[in-house]
């Protein structure tokens, strides 16, 4: 009901001129699964509990960029199945689009590679991509770029593509990224902004992955952060203010549009 509160008042403020682009919004896999896109970390349905066919010294290797090097042949295996395009965004990346239309979202900072953010319609500029996304390919050794058809193709038929530079040679992967890998800069350019909102969101993320994970604690003390997870996640609950809803991020959303008086704009939302 608090929650609620707050974003009805910062959507006024909104209205009579003031900056009401407040709210901080902090995603990860979790705000996909019931797209039907597995999550990483969940104990059976997870994607690293079910790599055991790729036989990987270890699952998370799938995405190291020092195994990629001698071995890319697992993660092309499994492009295929994480390349976006076949899936519907839920109601939980409405939920994002709607924070946007109602003026407030200052920034979505999201660990996912699936783009269903940009096709629920929150605009590229509010969107930081921490770990990169598929919209991009290139050769890991000269960084020179790879056409997108080749990617595609390469996808398809679980090839390993090689730079288009012949005298290099590099292996080629599409610019997510991979454990052992920089964040795009973007993410650097964007990190302090936590410190100007006025609440923060955090859904569907373990928040076990640095320095994405230290995003929540950059908040002020008086912001109240709320989190939509399964799992209580990253000490948030540690704080007097912070705010948890426990279980599926689809129904908590919906607890907190019904709470601001947004439920049915919400549903017509997502519904189109
Ligand atoms: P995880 O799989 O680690 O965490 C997903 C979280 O979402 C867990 O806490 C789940 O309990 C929760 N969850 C799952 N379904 C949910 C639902 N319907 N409603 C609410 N909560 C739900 O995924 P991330 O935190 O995104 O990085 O993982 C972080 C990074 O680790 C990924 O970006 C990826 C991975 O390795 C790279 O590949 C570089």
């Amino acid at each position: 009901e608090a929650v609620g509160r707050m974003l009805k008042a910062l959507e006024k403020r909104g209205e009579e001129g003031e900056r009401g682009e407040r709210v901080v919004v902090m995603t990860g896999a979790g705000i996909s699964t019931s797209a039907g896109i597995p999550d990483f970390r969940s104990p059976t349905t997870g994607l690293y509990a079910n790599l055991a066919r790729l036989n990987l010294p270890y699952a998370e290797a799938v995405f190291d960029i020092a195994y990629f090097r001698n071995n890319p042949l697992p993660f092309y295996t499994l492009a295929q199945e994480l390349y976006p395009g076949k899936y519907r965004p839920t109601i939980t990346h409405s939920f994002i689009r709607l924070l946007h239309d109602k003026g407030i979202l200052l920034k979505l900072f999201t660990q996912n590679i699936d783009c269903l953010e940009r096709e629920a319609g929150v605009p590229g500029d509010k969107i930081v991509e921490a770990h990169g996304s598929f919209a991009r390919q290139s050769c890991i050794e000269c960084k020179t770029a790879y056409p997108e058809q080749g990617m595609k193709d390469a996808i398809r038929e679980k090839r390993v593509p090689r730079c288009v530079d012949k005298a290099c040679n590099g292996l080629v992967k599409p610019e997510i990224v991979f454990f052992g890998e920089q964040l795009p800069a973007e993410f650097f350019a964007n990190r302090d902004l936590p410190t100007q909102a006025h609440l923060c969101i955090v859904m569907g993320t373990s928040l076990s992955v640095q320095p994405f994970a230290g995003l929540p604690a950059l908040c002020r003390e008086e912001t109240p952060r709320v989190l939509l997870n399964m799992e209580q996640v990253g000490g948030i609950g540690s704080r007097p203010d912070d705010v948890l809803v426990l279980g599926d991020c689809d129904a908590g959303v919906r607890k907190l549009a019904e709470a601001a008086g947004w439920l049915e704009e919400l549903e017509a939302l997502w519904a189109r």
